[in-house]
């Protein structure tokens, strides 16, 4: 079976190490992909056939003879006429949702006004498009939530405890234009832990993965600026049986019957963020994905045959007796290069890599040197994931592995799989 992998960071790495691991024999290829993808999945663009777009894309996994494409990021699906939608179109079998239903991560208004049609708990919101009715909507209560409804690079929601910092993000979106034309909504401010939901979906039936956790700020204790993520946890013991059921009846099921409802077929892994606040739980946002890092906490507990699974759901069959999740507990730890998010610095070398042992590492933003010796090359570089019969144990082990590697200016939090619990 040749599949083919889109996308170039942690998760992708993370998605075709468990495909190559499934019993079934596949070809692996990978577009853009990494150098340390391209020792599992050779790359599917060359120089004779550069991908500049979907069509370009879909075209070379036509030559190619690709038997199934796996969206692993987002950014394909709403692109052009859609990754799925031109797949389908070529009659490719495709682990990702066409571009209409991708519009539940691509547009937050889009994705509320979807929760509130289906009655699914989200907090209450007002989508606005100056300054004058945003103050009218918060209404002097903080702390608020701000979010603009379109592409942000990941900047475009703020939790604001205050009036000063609510006017100065107002000005940025909504005076200064900073992220361009599009509303804004403001949101309840909740409060609780958060999780992170992931569902198999294939049409009318669906399969509740293994949760996670991720941790979205730089420092320690959930201080600084928010990053993609600077590590997960991840177990089946992190859902009880009342609360599983609470999510699966007041959001997942809703989800996945809106969906065949509003006519949005949808084949793919839908990400459910949510927040166990006192009243329950509720949505803060859908992503039409596998989460990152989360995917490098969850990916390493699947059993079974993995590649066959996305193959059977794409072509229209959710097969849930084909995977099943380990026990214990699974941690993954993110070390990000210096100045890491406000930037990143590229071409420090990485060392100790081959000293891990009983430990994955899959890489984020890494490329080979002249002398095929790993460096950096972005903001999260490496991703480390270790598992355990218990909680503690999968820390230690990520740990004692993760101190064996080492580039200059790394950046790592010392608190992960341990706060929040
Ligand atoms: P989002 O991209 O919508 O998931 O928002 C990013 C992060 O902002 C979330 O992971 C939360 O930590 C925080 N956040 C989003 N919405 C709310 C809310 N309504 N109340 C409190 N925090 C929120
Ligand atoms: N870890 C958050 C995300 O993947 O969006």
């Amino acid at each position: 079976m040749n599949i083919l992998v889109v996308g170039k960071g942690g998760r992708e790495h993370a998605i075709l190490t468990a495909i190559s691991e499934s019993p079934t024999e596949t070809q692996l290829r990978s577009f853009p992909g990494s150098d340390a993808i391209f020792e599992l999945a050779r790359p599917l663009a060359d120089e004779a056939h550069p991908i500049d777009g979907v069509a370009s894309l879909v075209a070379a996994m036509q030559r190619e003879g690709i038997d199934l494409c796996v969206a692993g990021e987002e950014s394909y699906l709403v692109r052009d006429e859609g990754l799925a939608n031109a797949c389908a179109a070529a009659g490719i079998p495709c682990w990702g949702p066409p571009k209409e239903a991708a519009q539940l991560e691509a547009s937050k208004e889009f994705a509320k006004e979807f929760m509130v049609r289906h009655g699914i708990p989200t907090g209450g919101y007002a989508a606005v498009e100056t300054i004058d009715e945003a103050r009218a909507a918060i209404a002097g209560k903080y702390p608020t939530v701000l979010k603009f409804d379109g592409l942000a690079a990941g900047k475009g929601v703020a939790v604001c405890p205050d009036e000063s910092s609510a006017e100065e993000f107002l000005n940025e979106v909504l005076v200064e234009r900073k992220f361009g034309d599009g509303r804004l909504l403001v949101e309840e401010f909740l409060e609780g832990p958060e999780i992170s939901i992931f569902v198999s979906i294939v049409d009318r039936d669906y399969q509740i993965l293994a949760p996670a956790r991720d941790y979205k700020r730089i420092f320690d204790g959930d201080e600084g600026p928010n990053t993609g993520g600077m590590g997960a946890v991840s177990s089946l013991e992190m859902l009880d049986a009342d609360l599983r059921h609470t999510i699966e009846d007041e959001m997942v099921r809703p989800t996945v019957e809106g969906l065949i409802a509003d006519g949005l077929p949808y084949r793919g892994f839908l990400y459910f963020g949510l927040m166990l606040t006192p009243d329950g739980p509720k949505m803060l946002e859908y992503n039409c994905r596998f989460g990152d890092p989360e995917a490098e906490a969850v990916l390493p507990m699947i059993r079974g045959d993995f590649a066959n699974y996305l193959l059977e759901g794409a072509k229209g069959t959710l097969r849930p007796d084909l995977i099943s999740f380990s026990e214990g507990w699974s941690v993954c730890l993110v070390s990000a290069s210096a100045g890491y998010p406000a930037s990143s610095r590229n071409g420090d070398a990485i060392t100790g890599l081959e000293r891990v042992e009983g430990a994955r590492v899959f890489h984020a933003g890494t490329r080979r040197n002249a002398d095929g010796q790993y460096e950096t090359a972005g903001g999260r570089v490496l991703v480390v994931s270790a598992s355990g019969p218990t909680r503690a144990e999968a820390v230690a082990k990520v740990y004692a592995e993760s101190d064996k590697i080492d580039f200059p200016g790394r950046q790592r939090r010392s608190d992960i799989g341990t706060r929040n619990f």
